[in-house]
């Protein structure tokens, strides 16, 4: 079963080709970070406005990497949300607009469970069940995993994403947006130390998570040095390892809790946050003194992009041969990850 996905929730516009029986088969992406960067943030209409000229250009870009033709394709997989309207409206019409003129199924795919899968597009991928880390720009979940469409959120944050306050945090030092990999190399050069930062809710029973005291902490230090003016290189760099550290810390501590409560060993990374490397190194670590494995998609497959929305589509419609036969446009800004079924 050959699969066609398109992403355009976000900031990225993203066309891939999954065939279930030789994996990948191809997968393009353009990422709109130069158009937003003046703006410090995503600008939706911008956004949706390039998803327009960026996405037919990418399809035929995939087909071309892949050799695939598009008599080959079993269904068009779009990313149906949670993301802006504006831009999940045209990968939707996009989606099925071609399903229709092909003949075949257009899947609606969630945009949070493609991410939680997009761990099984390795090599030696991880069995059901799983807890998932679900940490991206949008959203921080702990979720238990049992099957396809058997979700159940164990955790999730009381305020800031995890990437959202790797991206406050690097504005607060004064770093372009996006933020958060930039803060994240300026921490690999700070001094470990120098500065300590609050781990909020390290001492509460549970497994929800808040970003914001840390957030304003940074902000209190920033001040006290007379704003980002008054800091030295030193100090934005040993500011930036504190907060990376307190961050990291707070993921790998619930985490760890995650896989002791629910007693599972396996636990998959998702979302762009996945792509930190602190993070990563401390989790494996964190979590093979529980004797659980940690499992993580490639860096390019942790932030957004088409490989898991193909994928996603492709595992639903061979779940459910027959559910997607009306061709209805579904963008939905708001979708729980708890309204999924198997
Ligand atoms: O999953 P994603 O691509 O988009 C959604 O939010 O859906 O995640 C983007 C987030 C941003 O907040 C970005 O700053 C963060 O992931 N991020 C990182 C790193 N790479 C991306 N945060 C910390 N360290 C990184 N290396
Ligand atoms: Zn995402």
């Amino acid at each position: 079963m050959i699969i066609l996905g398109l992403e355009t929730s976000c900031d990225e516009t993203a066309a891939a080709i999954y065939d279930s029986g030789s994996g990948l088969r191809g997968h393009c992406l353009f990422s709109q970070v130069e158009t937003h960067a003046p703006f410090g943030g995503v600008v939706p209409e911008l956004a949706s406005r390039d998803h327009i000229r960026k996405l037919m250009p990418l399809v035929e870009a995939v087909f071309e990497q892949s050799g695939v033709q598009p008599r080959e394709l079993a269904g068009v997989a779009y990313t149906a949300g949670p993301g802006l309207v504006g831009a999940l409206l045209v990968g939707a019409t996009a989606g099925v607009g071609l399903a229709l003129g092909w003949g075949i199924p257009a899947i609606p795919v969630h945009h949070m469970e493609a991410h939680l899968l997009a761990a099984l597009l390795e090599p030696d991928p991880p069995q059901f069940p799983f807890v998932a880390l679900l940490v991206s720009g949008g959203h921080t979940l702990l979720v238990e995993v049992q099957g396809l469409g058997i979700y159940r959120i164990l955790g999730e944050t009381l305020d800031d994403a995890a990437g959202e306050a790797f991206d406050k945090g690097a504005k607060l030092l004064g770093l372009p947006y996006p933020g958060g990999p930039q803060l994240a190399q300026l921490a690999d050069q700070g001094r470990p130390g120098r500065y300590a930062l609050p781990r909020p809710m390290r001492n509460q029973p549970g497994l929800d998570f808040s970003f914001s005291g840390l957030k304003t902490a940074l902000a209190l230090q920033v001040r006290g040095k007379g704003g980002v003016a008054g800091l030295t290189e030193a100090d934005r760099a040993d500011l930036a390892n504190a907060y990376q550290e307190a961050i990291v810390d707070t993921l790998v501590a619930r985490s760890c809790r995650a896989i002791a409560s629910t007693g599972h060993t396996r636990l998959v990374i998702a979302g762009g946050v996945g792509a930190n490397r602190l993070l990563r190194e401390r989790l494996a670590d964190g979590l093979s003194r529980h004797g659980a494995t940690v499992y993580y998609p490639r860096i390019g497959f942790c932030t957004d992009n088409a490989a898991m929305i193909a994928f996603t589509g492709c595992l639903r419609l061979a779940a459910s041969p027959d559910a997607f036969q009306d061709l209805q446009v579904a963008a939905r800004p708001r979708w729980p990850l708890e309204e999924l079924r198997p």
